[in-house]
């Protein structure tokens, strides 16, 4: 979703702000834009498309300004044109703001400004705080940030310029992420660590405000000078592609590392009693592929939903339950609002986040981390397999633990199929549907497979039980539909058996995921994988459908890291 950088103190302002927009580029965007403190006064650029173009009309322009911020933009309030675009002016040019997050009292601001005759140009919710910070300055720029921040509900990180100090940058934030680094003669900010190189990095916490300089910051709370809370520095490593063709590629990777580092961190820590997990997108496939395991390891009946429809549930009494919410952001907005919603049902509320001291685990009475490491490509891999490993290691009765500690070498293991998937993307065809069915613990694996698919190659996916496929999907079943069979339950070989039969009657290709030699037999082709216990198979299965819709993606020639209309963490609910 949107991204925030900012620098000051910089002689190649230009350079550092769109150095900072494109190690955010993976967030997903439709626009972006800088706006500088030039002597004479602020200036923006801004341009609707990828940074290549925002560069473009940005080659040739001479600056004397040294402090400067930049945003990237994915469209919420309002269409993806350049006048929606960050930074934002205020009415009399003063401020430029770049915001993320969503402003819930927008309406009765823009009211506001109308009363006072400003007239908003833009659609956003973000210009209106470039119009509040102006109404707000009687020469104290730290007063006006504060009466802002205290007159926004919702949601926001804030960067703003003001004309009157051409070298300072102010920050503000409630919820939405902002983290400020300090280098040697420059400060710069970011909503992200990634964009951040400074030799100490700082978060701006919750509710508090700072002012940039070129020599540092100064961290704010309620009128009060606080100290800032320094965090480890990002490791860059993440960052670079490092050879591989993609993100994405580079992160199914490094799977093994990922699963191994968080199956270590989580041994010991149990998961009892009758759970409630709650995810979305592939958090959620995460969590019901977990289902099965979960409800062997407690016994109890246990339940996976999306954190969506467990919002607009009916508010039943969650006393002595847990509800595990299960995010790699720890920012996606709506599993945000599941854990605020399940603390008030009464439930337990866990967090299974990868990114730590994020929204997710601040609002959790409790959270463990998932170890998969910063994830750069939009379509979620090592943030998959990490959650899979870490539910598994909870959940995994002590006669699997060392079985959960194997896991890692299976997921390299299945790392093998990588040909035989490129084999099995030449079945698909860009128009015409694919099928990904499986069982149990198969069945989150399959749908995972199929979002990968579908997001990806931008190819009609289907994920769906194997049950299911008789009670109505099969009529979509023609002469080369490709059905994808997940089978890792030797228990549930002869239903396996029967799905691929019936696919293959009516003509479709069956292409099998499986460790078992009868059912890769009866496919048309197969992506065999190492054999480990079913309820721990989530984790090893994914990998080969990873690589299928990766390499679709690539033969479609697809933007595989930045999927259209896609964003990296949905921070709107
Ligand atoms: C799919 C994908 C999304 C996320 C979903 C939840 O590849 O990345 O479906 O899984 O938006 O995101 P997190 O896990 O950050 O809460």
């Amino acid at each position: 979703m949107c991204g925030i950088v900012g620098h000051t103190g910089r002689r190649d302002i230009i350079a550092a702000l769109v150095e900072g927009l494109e190690k955010l580029e993976y967030r997903g965007y439709d626009s972006a834009g800088i706006a500088l403190a030039e002597s004479g006064g602020l200036k923006t650029v801004r341009s609707v498309g990828r940074i290549s173009r925002l560069r473009e009309k940005l080659a040739g322009i001479v600056t004397d300004a040294r402090c400067g911020i930049g945003h990237t933009r994915w469209a919420t309030h309002g269409k993806p044109t350049e006048v929606n675009c960050h930074p934002h002016l205020s009415f009399g040019r003063r401020f430029a703001v770049v915001h993320n997050g969503i402003i819930e009292n927008c309406r009765e601001l823009r009211a506001l400004c109308e009363d006072r005759g400003i007239s908003p140009v833009s659609d956003t919710d973000s210009e209106l705080i470039a119009h509040l910070l102006e109404f707000n300055y009687e020469g104290d720029p730290l007063r006006a940030v504060r009466k802002t921040a205290d007159m926004l509900t919702g949601s926001f990180a804030v960067a703003a310029l003001l004309a009157d100090f051409p070298d300072e940058i102010y920050a503000l934030r409630r919820t939405s992420p902002l983290l400020i680094g300090v280098g040697r003669g420059y400060t710069c900010l970011a909503s992200d660590g990634c964009a951040l190189e400074a030799d100490c990095v700082y978060s701006l916490g919750d509710g508090q405000y700072a002012r940039l300089t070129p020599s540092g910051a100064e961290f704010y709370s309620r009128g009060r000078r606080v100290s800032p809370r320094k965090i480890p520095p990002f490791d860059a490593a993440h960052c670079v592609r490092g050879g591989y063709e993609h993100f994405m590629l580079k992160e199914i990777c490094e799977q093994p590392e990922a699963a191994a580092r968080t199956v270590e961190a989580l041994s010991g820590r149990r998961l009892r009693g009758r759970l409630l997990m709650i995810g979305c997108g592939s958090s959620y496939h995460a969590a019901l592929s977990a289902l099965p395991l979960a409800e062997r390891a407690t016994g109890k009946a246990a339940c996976a939903t999306t954190a969506g429809e467990f919002l607009c549930s009916e508010k039943t009494d969650g006393r002595g339950r847990t509800a595990v919410l299960i995010s790699q952001s720890g920012e996606t907005a709506d599993t945000v609002a599941a854990a605020e919603e399940a603390a008030r049902r009464g439930y337990s509320a866990l967090a299974v986040a990868n990114v730590p001291r994020s929204s997710l685990t601040r609002v959790c009475r409790r959270s463990v981390l998932t170890h998969a490491g910063p994830e750069i490509s939009v379509a979620t891999t090592k943030g998959f397999t990490s959650q899979a490993a870490a539910l598994s290691a909870m959940l995994a009765p002590p006669p699997l633990a060392e079985e959960v500690r194997r896991l890692p070498f299976a997921i390299e293991r299945a790392l093998n199929c990588d040909g035989d998937a490129s084999a099995a993307a030449r079945l698909l065809k860009a128009d015409k549907a694919a099928f990904f069915i499986g069982r149990k613990s198969d069945l989150g694996t399959a749908l995972e497979g199929a979002l990968k698919l579908r997001e990806i190659t931008y190819i009609p996916a289907f994920g769906l039980s194997a049950g299911e496929l008789k009670h109505g999907s099969i009529a979509l079943i023609e002469e080369g539909t490709p059905v994808v069979l997940v089978h890792t339950d030797p228990q549930l070989k002869d239903k396996s058996l029967l799905t691929a039969a019936t696919v293959r009657a009516r003509g479709g290709r069956v292409i099998a995921v499986t460790p078992d030699d009868e059912v890769a037999a009866a496919a048309d082709l197969a992506l065999r994988i190492p054999a480990v216990h079913p309820l721990l198979s989530p984790a090893v299965a994914v990998v080969p459908l990873q690589l299928l819709a990766y390499r679709a993606a690539v033969a479609l020639g697809r933007d595989v890291d930045k999927p259209r209309n896609l964003a990296k963490s949905v921070t709107v609910e």
